[in-house]
C-alpha cells in the first residue's frame, strides 16, 4: 500500500498552512540569501523542493549524503535533479575520520552507546554539513512541531538575527504541516517521494539507524530504536532545551495519522 494513500489527510486549514508556507519560503529568500536547503531526501524535504521548484525560488539544495543511506535514498538525488532541473549538492564525510573511525571502534558502534553514536554522527553529519552551511546566511529545513516532543516547539524561524559573520537564520516552513498534511500534497501534486515510504518508513535517516515501523507507531520510533527517546537527535537540530527533554513526555501527537481505508 503507498505512502500517499495510507496517510494523506489533509488539515482543515491546509490552504492557510500551503499559503504561509509559500509566503516565508519567498520571504526566506529574500531576507537570508544565499539560502539553502537541508534535504533528506525524505517527504517532507521532496515538498519544500517542489515548492522552491514551483515558485522559482532561488535557493541550493544539499545532503549529507554520510555513506550509510540506503540505496533508494541515494537515487533520489538523480531523480529530483531529472525533475527538478536543480542540482543536489552531496557533502560527505571526510574519508579518513570515517574510516579510522570504524577501524577503531567497529561497524556497529553507533549500538555501543549514545556517546558512539554521536560520534559517528559528528564525523558523517556535524562536521559536512558545517561546510555545507559555510558562507549561507539561511537554511531551510523540513522540521515539523507534530515529529516528537523535542520538536514541538520549533520556530518558522529561527536565530533570525543575521548581521554576525557565521550567523544564519534556520528555517523550518512546514513546521505546522502535519504528516497528513505533507502526504496530501505529495499525492495531489505527484511529488517524487523515497520508495522507502512505501515500505513503512515514514522517517528515512542512514540505513544502520532506521528501521521500518507497525501501523500506529509512533513516526520517529524507527530512528535509532533503541535510544531513550530524549537521545534520538543526530546534532542536526538539537537546543539546550530540546536536550534535556524526557521520554517520558511521549504523547499522542507524534503518532502517525493513519487515514481509514474502506475495507
Ligand atoms: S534527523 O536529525 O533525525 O536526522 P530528520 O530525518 O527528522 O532529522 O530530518 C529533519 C530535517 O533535517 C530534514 O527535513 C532536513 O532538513 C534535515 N536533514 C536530516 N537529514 C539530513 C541529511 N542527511 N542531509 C541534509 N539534511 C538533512
Ligand atoms: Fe552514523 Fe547512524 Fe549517525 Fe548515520 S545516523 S551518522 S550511521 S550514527
Amino acid at each position: 500500500m503507498s505512502a500517499v494513500s495510507l496517510y494523506s489527510k489533509a488539515s482543515p486549514d491546509f490552504d492557510t498552512k500551503l499559503a504561509e508556507t509559500i509566503a516565508l519560503l519567498k520571504r526566506a529568500a529574500q531576507e537570508f540569501s544565499p539560502l539553502t536547503q537541508a534535504s533528506s531526501l525524505g517527504a517532507e524535504d521532496m515538498v519544500i523542493t517542489h515548492l522552491l521548484a514551483e515558485h522559482k525560488i532561488d535557493c541550493s539544495i544539499f545532503v549529507l549524503e554520510t555513506g550509510m543511506l540506503h540505496p533508494q535514498t541515494v537515487a533520489m538525488i538523480g531523480r529530483i535533479e531529472a525533475r527538478y532541473a536543480r542540482p543536489v549538492e552531496a557533502y560527505r564525510p571526510v574519508a579518513e575520520a570515517a574510516a579510522e573511525f570504524v577501524s577503531t571502534h567497529g561497524d556497529k558502534a553507533m549500538y555501543q552507546s549514545v556517546d558512539l553514536r554521536k560520534a559517528c554522527c559528528g564525523i558523517r553529519k556535524m562536521e559536512p554539513l558545517s561546510r555545507a552551511l559555510a558562507g549561507k546566511k539561511g537554511w531551510l529545513t523540513g522540521l515539523r512541531r507534530e515529529q516528537s516532543n523535542a520538536r514541538a516547539e520549533v520556530e518558522f524561524i529561527e536565530n533570525e538575527l543575521v548581521g554576525e559573520p557565521g550567523e544564519r537564520a534556520k528555517v523550518n516552513p512546514l513546521a505546522r504541516w502535519t504528516a497528513g498534511d505533507v502526504w496530501h500534497f505529495i499525492g495531489v501534486n505527484n511529488i517524487l517521494y523515497n520508495p522507502l515510504h512505501d515500505e513503512f518508513f515514514p522517517s528515512i535517516g542512514c540505513a544502520p539507524c532506521t528501521r521500518a515501523v507497525t501501523l500506529g507507531e509512533d513516526i520517529r520510533s524507527g530512528r535509532w530504536w533503541w535510544e531513550q527517546e530524549s537521545a534520538k537527535e543526530c546534532g542536526l537540530h538539537v537546543s539546550d532545551s530540546a536536550e534535556g527533554q524526557s521520554s517520558s513526555l511521549s504523547t499522542i501527537s507524534s503518532i502517525i495519522p493513519i487515514k481509514e481505508v474502506s475495507a
